[in-house]
């Protein structure tokens, strides 16, 4: 295999702009002159170690799924912790082509659909990216197969996959693993849930489908019943943040759903939708951008770094 040059990810200790702070209450009295975006932390909030395995699930496109994907991962790799993103949605495969897997010269390629249907391992599927302890393991259009071919098992394949793949290694083989939705509540979305330890539910502030919100706390319910009762709902991005009447409802919606989980606006900005074209993450394309500093803060809010761990 030809090594390609690995790119150490930058950590953002000076800290870039405005950093936001950190409540565990809001305060619905303040008035909107002088309201400003915080971070909601719940007393009930209980901080996660490594090794862990986050979904990111919102049924609805363009909710910011992917971005908080590699965003989370960059500032965990960043951070120290060897971090690996599996993409599960089949649609747009846009995590495949904004972390670039680095394949091998020779041999099969191998994608999420290939341990669905048995044809590898997740190791096997797992391929490094540009950045230094970011490995992303790709997909492409073929992932549908797994929504109407239903392999046996399919609910289980990747906790299945996961579980094999600690075993083979002789203990959990990465500090942390972010699985990118799809926009569906599908087999590969459930297979999802069931693999992981908590959900992390990005909703864009102005798209907001109240119908949505509840038919994904409906799946996120009956996971935890049927398949993962350990799955936990953490935390809630609030993406494309700005500041208006709405964003504070709708902060305060989500914070009555999910009553233990930390809510986090994610600043809107133009460099969030740029960085995916420049083949980085925000971190490095724009490490002074609003978007990069949120979800720095983000990351360290729902997984503290290793410094602090
Ligand atoms: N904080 C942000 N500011 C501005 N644009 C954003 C932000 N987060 C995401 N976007 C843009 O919103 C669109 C949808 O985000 P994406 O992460 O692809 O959502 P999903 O994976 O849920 O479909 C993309 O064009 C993305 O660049
Ligand atoms: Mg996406």
């Amino acid at each position: 295999m030809t090594e390609s040059p690995r790119t150490a990810l930058p950590s953002l200790s000076a800290l870039p702009g405005e950093r936001l702070e950190i409540v565990s209450a809001w305060d619905a009295d303040t008035p909107y002159q002088a309201w400003r975006p915080q971070i909601l932390v719940p007393p009930t909030f209980r901080p996660a170690t490594a090794p862990r395995t986050y979904a990111v699930v919102n049924q609805k496109g363009g909710a910011g799924k992917t971005t908080s994907a590699v965003e989370l991962a960059a500032a965990w790799a960043a951070d120290g912790y060897r971090v690996r993103v599996i993409d599960a949605d089949h649609q747009e495969a846009a995590l495949s082509a904004w972390l670039l897997p680095q394949y091998p010269d020779e041999g099969p390629r191998h994608s999420l659909r290939s341990v669905f249907f048995d044809e590898c391992s997740l190791a096997e599927a797992t391929y490094p990216t540009l950045f230094e302890n970011l490995y992303v393991v790709p997909s492409s259009i073929d992932l549908q197969r797994v929504e109407y071919e239903r392999p046996i098992g399919a609910e289980q394949a990747l906790a299945a996959a996961l579980a094999d793949e600690a075993q083979q290694a002789g203990g959990p083989a990465w500090d942390v693993t972010v699985i990118d939705g799809a926009p569906s509540l599908g087999l590969v979305t459930v297979a999802a849930l069931t693999a992981s330890d908590e959900v992390i539910v990005p909703v864009k502030v102005g798209g907001l489908d109240m119908k949505g919100m509840a038919s994904l706390h409906k799946t996120i319910r009956s996971v935890q019943r049927k398949t993962n009762p350990k799955l936990r709902v953490g935390s809630v991005l609030l993406t494309a943040w700005d500041k208006s009447d709405f964003a504070r409802q709708l902060a305060a919606k989500v914070s009555e759903d999910y009553p233990e989980a930390a809510v986090i606006p994610i600043r809107r900005s133009i460099r969030a939708s740029e960085a995916p074209i420049a083949e980085e993450p925000v971190r490095m394309y724009a490490p002074k951008s609003t978007a990069a500093g949120d979800y720095d803060q983000a990351a360290r809010v729902i997984l503290p770094g290793r410094a602090a761990a």
